[in-house]
């Protein structure tokens, strides 16, 4: 029989995008509970042209569910997922909570699918940069190992969720009217502007959390513990999808030609790189696709040596950074068992 599949943070900015995929892929599902927080108990989604009642989530909320797809932040994860799971349900998390957990895997399916066979009931959705880099970085980690990774990325609203999203929207039309915003999501001024990424700063390392989940993900998602890796993370005002430029260091010369022709090959990509009309990967054109775009890729000239390729990527925040990738795991635990 087709499986029971639950939200959790249906309402939300990832929850309405989880909806989407189901629906878009054909997800073969025989009922869909959608929980989120008392607020929005009694409302209603569009689902396959039918409604369907928005519950509050609670202890009880996982009986008879297959597949809880979790995206109400990690705290609401380390909460109830164990409850779902010893309901007998898988969770596909999309929070940070167990992500670093090893015992639970961490999956892109493009990239290392193979591990899901490790869950024992919880699966981790990468933070949305490690998703999106990590799809353009392992077709060219396999064929030589990247020994070195330095990165600046370039992130929309969306990661923040709905509210930032419309805080976004609301400060950009304030500022053209030329009235004063006072913001309340983020923490500085958005329209017009861009800033430091919002989480939490380490003041000792100077590193805030998004980098240092970013570093350490993008390491176990690889299977490249070692890997060093630098990196920059800003917030820009773009509504959902993050751009990254990547600068990879290999252990020998690799060609532009030959880095073209992986990428090219590899699932979940786009190739967006035309030199003569200045075509690269635009968040603008990202927005809404599942494919992460991948170009602008040349020899780096700062490594003297050769062996460093410089590539700008764009993926969707909210699909491939989200719900198209926790989707897709789903898929893949439905073609396993
Ligand atoms: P709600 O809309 O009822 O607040 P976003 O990432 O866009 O901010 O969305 C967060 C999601 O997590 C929303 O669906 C939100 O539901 C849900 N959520 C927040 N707090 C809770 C809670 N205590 N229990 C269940 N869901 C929650």
């Amino acid at each position: 029989a087709s499986p029971v599949v639950a939200i959790v943070g249906a309402t939300g900015a990832v929850g309405v995008e989880l909806l989407g995929c189901l629906e878009a892929r054909g997800f073969p599902l025989s009922r869909l509970k959608l929980l989120a927080s008392p607020r929005s108990a009694g409302k209603t989604m569009h689902f396959r042209g039918k409604d369907i009642g928005v519950e509050a989530l609670d202890d009880n909320s996982f009986e008879g569910v297959d597949i809880a797809l979790f995206s109400a932040g990690s705290g609401i994860s380390k909460r109830y997922a164990a409850a779902a799971v010893k309901a007998g349900a898988v969770v596909v998390d999309n929070s940070s909570a167990f992500r670093m957990d090893p015992e639970v895997p961490l999956v892109v399916p493009e990239v290392n699918a193979a591990a899901l066979a490790q869950h024992r009931g919880i699966v981790a959705n990468p933070n949305c940069v490690a998703a999106i880099a990590t799809v353009a970085l392992a077709p060219l980690h396999r064929a030589h190992p990247i020994r070195r990774l330095q990165a600046a990325t370039y992130q929309a609203a969306s990661g923040a969720g709905a509210a930032a999203m419309e805080e976004l929207r609301l400060s950009t039309a304030a500022s053209l009217q030329g009235e004063s915003f006072e913001p309340k999501v983020l923490p500085h001024p958005y329209a017009f502007n861009l800033f430091s990424h919002n989480a939490e700063m380490d003041e000792a390392s100077g590193y805030n959390g998004e980098e240092t989940k970013v570093i350490a993900e993008t390491r176990r998602i690889l299977g490249a513990a070692e890997l060093p890796i630098g990196i920059t993370c800003i917030r820009v005002p773009v509504l959902r999808a993050h751009a990254m430029a990547l600068t990879v260091e290999f252990d020998e010369v690799v060609s532009v030609e030959e880095a073209r022709r992986l990428l090219e090959a590899a699932p979940g990509l786009r190739l967006v790189d035309d030199r003569a009309r200045n075509h690269f990967p635009m968040p603008s054109e990202a927005s809404g696709q599942d494919d992460v775009l991948v170009g602008r890729l040349r020899t780096d000239l700062g490594d003297p040596s050769g062996r460093s390729l410089a590539m700008f990527v764009a993926g969707d925040q909210l699909l491939k950074g989200a719900a198209l990738n926790a989707v897709q795991i789903a898929e893949r635990l439905l073609s396993g068992r």
